[in-house]
């Protein structure tokens, strides 16, 4: 069974041991409610250190509605039992406190990369996962940290602070991981209702067709708004954003010339589901 630390000074102590070993560590950060997706990252973790910590912490200051933060499913003893089975060595859970001290004053912004997207829908997302992220990296100071391209945005900004800020450690991207009907994981698949959860198949579904008519050669905005049209009709009301990007700068794609992404963030039952896939140029 992982042990499931609290403090930073823990943290610390016990990650200065494995290193006096000369043991490698790599760092999950997750905010729990763990699945095959969280899983994963810990075995590729695995597979690359000889140490992992997974971090489980509900962060504050990424929550831009406060009911978000108060519905995100807390699961402790299961998640801790998922994380163990999966080769965690520490869980680190620590309390809001902890992270965020009465008085903490300090921000982190990834400027143009948090402009859009995720970004421009949820206005000061990005500074608390920045700020989170950078801080847990320092607490922990692993030598690779794990992130899923589930959040594609979010692993690009977190690969431009780590450069920007000389932090010590390598960071990985790991594959998006589906269900059985390709529906990305995700711990807010958890409040959809059984009927939501098979409207939310058509999510994949449309990002598959549409990835395959614009690697034929379709016009993108054109298969863009046939994509918007049938999500609607499965059921989603609310479409945050549906758009191809370059996969490095994020920058939009009028013309599919070179490597890039679909991205879609599209609410069911009041849920915000996000999605992307990427899109292969034909030789
Ligand atoms: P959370 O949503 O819990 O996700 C933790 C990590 O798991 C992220 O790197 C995310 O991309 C990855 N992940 C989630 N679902 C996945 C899936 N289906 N396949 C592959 N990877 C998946 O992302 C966060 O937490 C937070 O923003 C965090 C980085 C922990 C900062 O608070």
């Amino acid at each position: 069974m992982a042990e499931i630390l609290r403090t930073i000074s823990e943290l610390r102590a016990r990650v200065r041991k494995w290193r006096a070993q000369g043991e490698s560590v790599a760092l999950v950060p997750t905010m729990g409610a763990l699945h095959d997706g969280h899983l994963s990252l810990l075995r590729l973790g695995k597979a690359k250190a000889d140490r992992v910590v997974i971090s489980i912490f509900v962060n504050p200051t990424q929550f831009n509605q406060s009911s978000d933060l108060e519905n995100y499913p807390r699961r402790e003893a299961q998640d801790a039992d998922l994380a163990s089975s999966a080769g965690a060595d520490i869980i680190f859970m620590p309390g809001v406190e902890e992270i965020y001290p009465p008085g903490h004053k300090t921000k982190v912004q990834v400027s143009e990369l948090t402009d859009v997207l995720c970004g421009a829908t949820r206005p000061g997302h990005f500074d608390g996962v920045a700020l989170v992220v950078s801080k847990l990296l320092l607490q922990c100071l692993p030598d690779i940290a794990i992130f899923g391209e589930k959040d594609y945005q979010q692993l690009l900004i977190i690969k431009t602070l780590v450069k920007d800020l000389d932090i010590p450690v390598e960071i990985f991207g790991a594959p998006l991981i589906r269900d059985e009907n390709d529906l990305a994981l995700s711990s807010r698949n958890l409040r959809l209702t059984e009927g939501g959860k098979k409207a939310a198949y058509a999510l994949p579904s449309q990002l598959k067709q549409a990835c395959a008519a614009i690697e034929a050669g379709v016009d993108i905005q054109a298969v863009l708004e046939k994509t918007r049209q049938a999500l609607k009709e499965a059921g989603f009301d609310n479409i945050d954003y549906l758009e191809v990007r370059d996969e490095n700068e994020l920058k939009l794609l009028e013309h599919f010339d070179r490597p890039a992404r679909i991205f879609v963030a599209a609410y069911l039952e009041g849920v915000r589901l996000i999605d992307n896939m990427p899109l292969t140029p034909k030789k």
